[in-house]
């Protein structure tokens, strides 16, 4: 929380997983560019986004996050050919795991972003900050129970 003229401001704990080839560039860019961007996201940059087990995102609520991101080389553009495809069907699947746990879907979003995107690399960041601050702190314990992470959903 920080307080904002006098109001406390729920400040979002967000991880982000970026792409080593495309997003992470991407957001090398934005600093290249100077732009800035909300704090809040934690990145951790895997070397495909294909390399992100939905596991990882189950982990990351479970360790307190609010809201994750896995940002992507743009279709056809991935190092290893196919990896953003299964990350995107992955998205889709977590997305329902989520839902069935009454998880709301914008808690978990998935994009496309280039080495050269340093401006939509701000842009997500900051959508990504706003969103979450206005659906407030997760609510872990009338959604999400540590058994059933352990179970895999
Ligand atoms: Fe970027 Fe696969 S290398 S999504």
């Amino acid at each position: 929380m920080s307080e904002d003229d006098g109001r406390v401001v729920f400040e979002p704990k967000i991880v982000g997983f970026l792409c080593n080839w495309c997003s992470y560039a991407g957001a090398d860019k934005a600093g290249g560019l100077q732009r800035s961007y909300p704090p809040n996201v934690n990145i951790i940059r895997v070397m495909c986004s294909g390399r992100v087990d939905p596991q990882f995102v189950l982990k990351a609520y479970s360790a307190g996050a609010d809201g994750v991101l896995i940002l992507a080389c743009h279709l056809g553009d991935c190092h290893y050919k196919e990896g953003n495809y299964h990350a995107m069907q992955r998205h889709r699947m977590l997305l329902r795991i989520l839902s069935e746990h009454g998880i709301e879907n914008e808690r978990c979003r998935f994009d496309y972003v280039s080495a050269a995107d340093g401006d939509k690399f701000v842009k997500i960041m900051n959508e990504m900050v706003y969103t979450i601050r206005e659906l407030g702190p997760m609510d872990r314990l009338n959604c999400w129970s540590d058994n059933k992470l352990k179970q895999g959903g």
